[in-house]
């Protein structure tokens, strides 16, 4: 069976590819940057990420393509964090 790759580009203007279900901490990580990270629970907010204009707490969630091969990451700035 082929697998998917997802291509994701980061706010540094890398570009990483990841597999339906990786975790968004390890994928960050090789592409040069760090998600930040607080409860990893998913009730702090701390590791919150756009993705395609959809905010995510990366630490309860993996990586899914959404039917697009193509996703486009910010990290939210919170002026709390
Ligand atoms: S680290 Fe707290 S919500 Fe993800």
């Amino acid at each position: 069976m082929k697998e998917t790759k997802i291509k994701i580009k980061w706010p540094n203007n890398t570009e990483t590819y990841a597999s339906e279900g990786d975790d968004w901490f390890s994928t960050a990580e090789k592409a040069g940057l760090e998600i930040p990270t607080g409860c990893l629970t998913g009730s702090c907010g701390a590791c919150e990420i756009d993705v395609n204009g959809e905010t995510i707490r990366a630490c309860i969630s993996d990586i899914r393509s959404r039917k697009k091969c193509f996703l486009k990451v910010s990290l939210t700035t919170d002026p709390f964090w």
